[in-house]
């Protein structure tokens, strides 16, 4: 069976020529960054040029890069940080509703640590006013946090606005680029940015590494410790070859990001267009124009998402029921809760994430196939219920 990728926004398949240089720091130059050896010196060498290119993809200074094992650990470490080194300035944050769980999570324990959290709401198109961010700021913020774009609905939210407000007022500002950046143009000076998050592993590259950008100069605390490694910002042995990766990874994706945008926003266009045609009850979720590229997230009325899910994968097409982290939790998605989604209409969540191996070819395969199980899952429950009736 000819299998259909459609979870891009879950995680990509690594690039040939990011897993080619990646292996050249498994195989031969495994050196301990730290030793001073030939060895060391050049996996040294190597974390150095992701580094660069890290910085590069980011506009940012390469000394504002710390490596770490992914999106959710440079969530952890932004928010966690900045309120341990800023308590005795403040104790309040401003985050959205609709952020991923590593953010979510931490604002939570911050909270039972004697912090405290305005839960900024968003619109029924998953987009934050930067007003009420505005509005929620105090003497004692001191920091915002507003992902670049929505994991479930791909809504790009308007952080250069947000950051504006919170700097105004003195607060520090991080966001949660993982599903924005390799996407849409980053640049950390342009955004106003003082931290910021990413993941190689959504865009082309491995798995457990990712980046935290810190401005130079931000009050900001390691909370790891024993090791002089990324300048003691994050100790701890190195992920060379995943470092190298998503060196490799950020700069492929800065080459082709024009182009691949158009590419993939063109083919997305095309598979809305013939879902919402062709299937009655369907509708787009998120932002029509304010969204990523590769996203289109739907409410199908009178089909669970699991169960469409379940019935692609059958049929070798891979999608979401919702974000791949949300998933298995078994509760309704915190981001439809938040854009004012009711439950019945959340079960049928399906999310597509396309990417740079998609055709048109696959695109329509996926909505004749999901054209056909929503026929089906939907005269099913209608049969039980005519029977009662
Ligand atoms: C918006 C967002 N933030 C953070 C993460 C976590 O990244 P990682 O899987 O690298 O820990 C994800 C992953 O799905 C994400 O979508």
């Amino acid at each position: 069976m000819r299998r259909i990728y459609l979870d891009h926004g879950a995680t990509t398949p690594s690039d040939p020529g990011v897993i080619a240089e990646m292996l050249t720091y498994l195989r031969e130059s495994f050196g301990n960054p730290s030793s001073r050896h030939t060895f060391g010196r050049e996996a040294r060498d190597a974390v150095e040029k992701a580094r660069v290119r890290v910085a590069r993809g980011l506009g940012a200074d390469p000394r504002e890069i710390v490596f770490t094992s992914g999106g959710s650990e440079a969530n952890y470490l932004a928010l966690r940080g900045v309120a341990c080194a800023n308590r005795d300035r403040g104790r309040h944050l401003v985050v959205s509703r609709i952020e991923h769980h590593s953010v979510l999570d931490t604002g939570r324990d911050l909270e039972r640590e004697g912090f405290e959290v305005s839960w900024i709401p968003v619109d029924g198109s998953g987009l934050v006013n930067p007003g009420d961010v505005a509005a929620a700021l105090r003497p004692a913020t001191i920091l915002v946090s507003v992902m670049l774009a929505n994991n479930e609905v791909g809504t790009i939210q308007p952080v250069r606005e947000i950051a504006a407000h919170a700097r105004a007022a003195g607060a520090l500002v991080h966001t949660d680029a993982v599903q924005g950046f390799g996407k849409m143009p980053v640049d950390v000076r342009e955004l106003g940015v003082d931290l910021l998050s990413i993941s190689a592993h959504k865009i082309y590259g491995p798995k457990g590494a990712g980046a935290m950008y810190l401005r130079e100069g931000t009050n900001w605390r390691p909370l790891n410790r024993g090791g002089g490694q990324e300048r003691g910002r994050r100790p701890g042995t190195e992920n060379v070859a995943g470092i190298v990766g998503l060196g490799m990874a950020v700069e492929l994706a800065a080459g082709e990001l024009e182009a691949e945008a158009a590419r993939v926003g063109a083919l997305r266009e095309r598979l809305v267009e013939q879902v919402l045609a062709r299937l009655p009850g369907a509708r787009l979720t998120g932002h029509r124009e304010q969204r990523v590229p590769h996203n289109a997230h739907f409410l199908i009325a009178g089909a669970a998402g699991f169960e469409l899910l379940a019935g692609l994968d059958a049929e070798g097409v891979a999608v979401s029921a919702a974000s791949a982290c949300a998933a298995g939790s078994g509760a309704s998605s915190h981001v439809l809760q938040a854009m004012g989604v009711p439950d019945e209409l959340a079960l049928g969540a399906v999310r597509v994430t396309l990417g740079r191996g998609n055709t048109t070819e696959e695109v329509d395969r996926f909505v004749e196939v999901l054209e056909r199980l929503v026929g089906e899952i939907r005269s099913r429950n209608a049969g039980p219920k005519s029977a009662q009736g």
